[in-house]
C-alpha cells in the first residue's frame, strides 16, 4: 500500500478535524457516559492545538488516512529532557492498515526540524484501536496514563462506614492537607512509580488548589486529615469540558487507613454533591504504572483513553 506522508498546514484544519470527526463520533457512542460536546469543540481542540505544534499527515491517493500532530517542543516535558505530545485525536490511522500508517507517520514526525531535540513522545488514543495499539506497542511505546468516567448514578450504592468524619474543606484552607498530599507525593515517587517528588508546601497547595478552583472531601479522624479526593472542572482533554461533567485530579489515603473503604465513602461523597448540582459524569485520570491507582479506578471508572509514552536514546534530528 503505497502512502504518502505530508508535513500539517494550517489549512489542512478543516480536512482533519472532518478525518477526526467519525473517530469523535464512534468513542461517544462506545462510552455513554461521556457528556455529548459541542458540535465545534473538536474543531476548537484542533485549533488550539495546531496554534501550539505541527505534525504529519498520510494520504492514500490523497486522501487522508491517518494524521499525527503534536503539541511542542515542550522543554522538560519530564525531568528527562523535551518532549511533544499529541492529544486525543490528534494520533489517528485508517484501522485495515493502522501499524504501517502509524510506522510511517512516526518516522516523519521524528525528521520534522521543528522537533530537533525531542527525546520523549506521548501520544493519546483510544483503547479500542487495537492495531494502532498494537503498533504502539512494537514502536517501542508503553501506556502511562488513562481517562476513565462513569455516570454519577453508578456510584451512589450502600456507603462503607468508616468511623471518620466526611466533610468539605474550601479551597483557600487546603494548607490542613498538606500530610496527605505529601503522603500521595512519596507514594507516586515510590516503586514502581518512580516519579519526581513534588513538595507539597502550605503556599503551593492554595496557589494550585485556587488555579484549578478544585473542590477538595477528606476524611478526618479526629482533628487528622486521614484521606482526600480533589476534583475541578476540566480534565485533561477536551471532551472532558463539558457542563455536565466533573473531574477527579487527586486522591489519596494514610497508608495506616486504607482498604477499609476510607476512599470509597469520599468518592460517593463528592458523587452526592455533584448530583445536587446537576452533574452526571465524573472523569478521573491516573497513572496506569500506579498499580493503587489503576486498580481503584477501574473498579468504578472505564478507561476511554491510553496515553502511550516512549523515551528516545538520542534526540530527534542527531547525527
Ligand atoms: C488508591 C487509594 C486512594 C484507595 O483508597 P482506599 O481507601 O484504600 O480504597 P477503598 O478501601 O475505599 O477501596 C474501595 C474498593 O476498591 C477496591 N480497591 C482499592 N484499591 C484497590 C487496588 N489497588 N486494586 C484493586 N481494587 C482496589 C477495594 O477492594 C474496594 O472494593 P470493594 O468495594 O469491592 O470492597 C489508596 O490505595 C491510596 O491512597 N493509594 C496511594 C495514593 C494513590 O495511588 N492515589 C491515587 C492517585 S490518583
Amino acid at each position: 500500500m503505497s502512502i504518502a506522508v505530508e508535513v500539517i498546514d494550517p489549512a489542512m484544519l478543516d480536512e482533519l478535524v472532518a478525518f477526526a470527526k467519525p473517530f469523535e463520533r464512534d468513542a461517544l457512542a462506545r462510552w455513554p457516559a461521556i457528556p455529548q460536546p459541542d458540535e465545534d469543540a473538536l474543531h476548537a481542540s484542533w485549533q488550539q492545538r495546531m496554534e501550539s505544534g505541527t505534525g504529519v499527515v498520510a494520504r492514500r491517493h490523497g486522501q487522508v488516512v491517518g494524521c499525527l500532530q503534536a503539541v511542542g517542543p515542550i522543554n522538560e516535558f519530564r525531568p528527562s529532557g523535551q518532549g511533544v505530545y499529541a492529544p486525543i485525536t490528534s494520533c489517528l490511522a485508517e484501522n485495515a492498515h493502522a501499524d504501517h500508517v502509524f510506522t510511517t507517520m512516526l518516522t516523519a514526525l521524528g525528521e520534522v526540524a521543528a522537533f530537533a531535540g525531542t527525546t520523549l513522545a506521548a501520544f493519546t488514543c483510544f483503547p479500542h484501536h487495537t492495531r494502532l495499539n498494537a503498533s504502539l506497542t512494537q514502536n517501542g511505546f508503553g501506556v502511562r496514563c488513562a481517562d476513565a468516567v462513569t455516570l454519577i448514578s453508578d456510584l451512589l450504592a450502600n456507603v462503607p462506614d468508616t468511623g471518620l468524619t466526611i466533610d468539605e474543606v474550601h479551597w483557600g484552607d487546603v494548607a490542613q492537607l498538606a500530610e496527605v498530599k505529601e503522603s500521595l507525593a512519596a507514594h507516586l515517587a515510590s516503586s514502581p512509580m518512580h516519579m519526581e517528588h513534588f513538595q507539597f508546601t502550605p503556599e503551593f497547595l492554595a496557589w494550585k488548589s485556587e488555579q484549578r478552583e478544585s473542590v477538595h472531601i477528606v476524611a478526618r479522624d479526629g482533628d487528622r486529615i486521614v484521606g482526600f479526593i480533589e476534583a475541578t472542572y476540566e480534565g485533561e482533554n477536551y471532551l472532558t469540558r463539558s457542563p455536565q461533567m466533573r473531574n477527579i485530579c487527586g486522591a489519596g489515603v494514610l497508608p495506616a487507613y486504607r482498604n477499609r473503604g476510607v476512599m470509597r465513602a469520599l468518592l460517593v461523597a463528592l458523587a452526592n454533591t455533584y448530583r445536587e448540582e446537576g452533574i452526571v459524569t465524573l472523569g478521573v485520570d491516573y497513572e496506569t504504572f500506579n498499580p493503587n491507582a489503576r486498580g481503584f479506578w477501574e473498579r468504578f471508572f472505564v478507561p476511554y483513553t491510553w496515553s502511550w509514552e516512549r523515551r528516545f536514546d538520542m534526540p530527534w534530528g542527531a547525527p
